[in-house]
């Protein structure tokens, strides 16, 4: 009988152990389950993400660039524009003054040229790179600028080095600023 109730116990023993296993492995799978059913929509951000990546050159606006006749870094920057795929057409202008307050543009965001794509200005020596960035994230800012005339800029260096040394500015009509970009 005492025999009998020690086996009871172990078997009782084993069964629980068994349950205890299943809740184990049950618990592992459903875990492995639930990891795999999360994966796909992280794929699909992924993919998303990339199709709103960079604007085809067919789909680029044109670029209207206004510049005093004798400005030679001017030129250069719509050599550099067209080199990255954008038409520009370019007007000289002897009241560039006159045409950067039209823009709205406040004093110390000045640079040289100042052009318009998109609704937005283009103030200065911007890369290529940021106007295509302007397109595609479309912030409702009044545009961008390179204040002054930053050495290491397209159109004031060799075309084709990379820019250094400066920051991009969004501006606003108020000529409220935040870095867009920084070299
Ligand atoms: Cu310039
Ligand atoms: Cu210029």
């Amino acid at each position: 009988m005492k025999a009998h109730y020690a086996t009871g116990l172990k078997q009782r023993g084993a069964t629980i152990i068994y349950v205890v296993l299943a809740i184990i492995i049950l618990s592992a799978s459903a875990g492995v389950l639930f990891f795999k059913i999360k994966q796909p929509p992280q794929v699909a951000q992924e993919m998303k993400m990339s199709t709103v990546a960079p604007l085809a050159v067919a789909d680029l606006p044109e670029v209207t660039v206004y510049k005093s006749a004798t400005c030679g870094c001017c030129s250069k920057w719509v050599t550099h524009l067209e080199n990255e795929g954008f038409k520009v057409v370019a007007h000289n202008r002897e009241d560039m003054n006159t045409v950067k307050q039209d823009a709205g543009l406040q004093p110390q965001l000045a640079s040289c040229h100042t052009a318009f794509v998109d609704g937005y200005v283009i103030e200065g020596h911007v890369p290529a790179s940021d106007i295509k960035r302007l397109l595609t994230e479309k912030p409702t800012i009044l545009g961008l600028t390179a204040p002054g005339m930053p050495q290491k800029s397209p159109g004031m260096q060799p075309e084709g080095m990379a820019p250094q040394g400066y920051d991009v500015l969004a501006f606003d009509k108020a000529g409220e600023t935040h870095v867009f970009n920084r070299y």
